[in-house]
């Protein structure tokens, strides 16, 4: 079975952007590979240094999320970075041999620090974030990575890394492939990118009453003023998730209605928003077992961890080996 490696960096409470995007594919992949999903706590560190007190809990949140969403540490290896010191090591192994320039190059690396204005990010840390990502995932040997494109770049990296190790210790790493997750780009409440520092966000544990209030405030087609002006669901945020969730004859239905000023913005969304609940009611349920038994996420990444270790271990020594340590 080949060997598939994502992480995700500590973000907290996941939302429905998250499930579209990243979790329905993990959850899917775990059938037919051998997984190792990770909470990225070190990589937060790079931007977030600064603050760091939310790290802690929010790994915990995330990984609550993980299972909610029906990832089955019987079938995959969830684990936190930090907890894996191996990384570390092997991050400054491939620092030693990954020539500056590539780093320098990266498109991730000068957008974010346009980007992230009011932190400082001309640290060691964060140029060399993509290195600290290879050792990620060389070190379980993957075969494959799902990532969306923004990360596709750091794969990319990684491969040259790959390439430049075997080439000059013996061939110790297969050359990991991006499994590009297809962007799903879901609007959050205000039309933009849903996200949460946008504060725009359904979260996968919001109770079926907030999100039911906040789907129906959802952002609609501008032009729809009135109740009895037509509108245009393609010019509308709201219809975007209709198209995601609601059956063929449901997007037509409210796509006339919308048109012809037949049926009102809140009954139209009330047509989506029961399918949302839906969806998540299943998560919802897992997640309050879990809250009920608080002990067992702790348990869940304290078993993975002890698995991604043992493999790390083999990894290292077969590294250290190849160099000559
Ligand atoms: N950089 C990724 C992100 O911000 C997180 C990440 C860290 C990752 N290490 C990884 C993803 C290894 C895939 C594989 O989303
Ligand atoms: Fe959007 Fe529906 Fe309102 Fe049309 S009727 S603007 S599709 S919410």
């Amino acid at each position: 079975m080949e060997t598939i490696v994502s992480g995700a960096r500590p973000t907290g409470r996941l939302h429905l952007g998250h499930l579209h995007g990243a979790l329905k594919n993990w959850v899917g992949l775990q059938k037919d590979y051998r997984c190792f999903f990770f909470v990225a706590d070190w990589h937060a560190l790079t931007t977030d240094y600064a603050t760091p007190q939310g790290i802690q809990q929010s790994s915990i949140e995330m990984a609550t999320d993980w299972l909610s969403v029906g990832l089955d540490p019987q079938r995959c290896v969830l684990f936190r970075q930090s907890r894996i010191k191996a990384h570390a090591e092997l991050h400054l192994l491939l620092s030693m041999i990954t020539p500056l320039p590539w780093l320098e190059r990266n498109p991730t690396y000068k957008e974010q620090i346009k980007e992230l204005v009011g932190k400082d990010l001309s640290t060691y840390g964060f140029l060399g974030y993509p290195v600290l990502q290879a050792a990620d995932i060389i070190m379980y040997k993957a075969n494959k990575v799902p990532v969306g494109v923004d990360q596709a770049p750091h794969v990319e990296l990684t491969r040259e890394i790959v390439r430049r190790f075997n080439q000059l210790y013996g061939p110790i790493f297969p050359e990991p492939e991006v499994l590009l997750t297809e962007a799903q780009r879901l609007p959050g409440l205000d039309g933009r990118k849903m996200s949460k520092s946008y504060n725009n966000a359904v979260f996968l544990s919001d109770s079926p009453k907030e999100i039911d209030q906040k789907l129906s405030r959802m952002m609609t087609d501008p032009a729809r003023v009135r109740r009895q002006d037509p509108g245009e669901p393609e010019k509308c945020p709201a219809f975007q998730l209709h198209k995601i969730y609601c059956t063929a004859d449901e997007i037509d239905y409210v796509s006339k209605g919308c048109r012809t000023a037949g049926i009102g913005c809140l009954d139209c969304k009330k047509v989506m928003i029961k399918h949302v609940i839906a969806e998540l009611a299943p998560v919802q349920e897992k997640r309050a077992a879990l809250e009920k038994r608080p002990a067992e996420v702790g348990d869940v990444l304290a078993t993975g961890n002890r698995v991604a270790q043992e493999k790390a271990a083999e990894t290292m020594d077969e590294v250290r080996a190849a160099i000559g340590l």
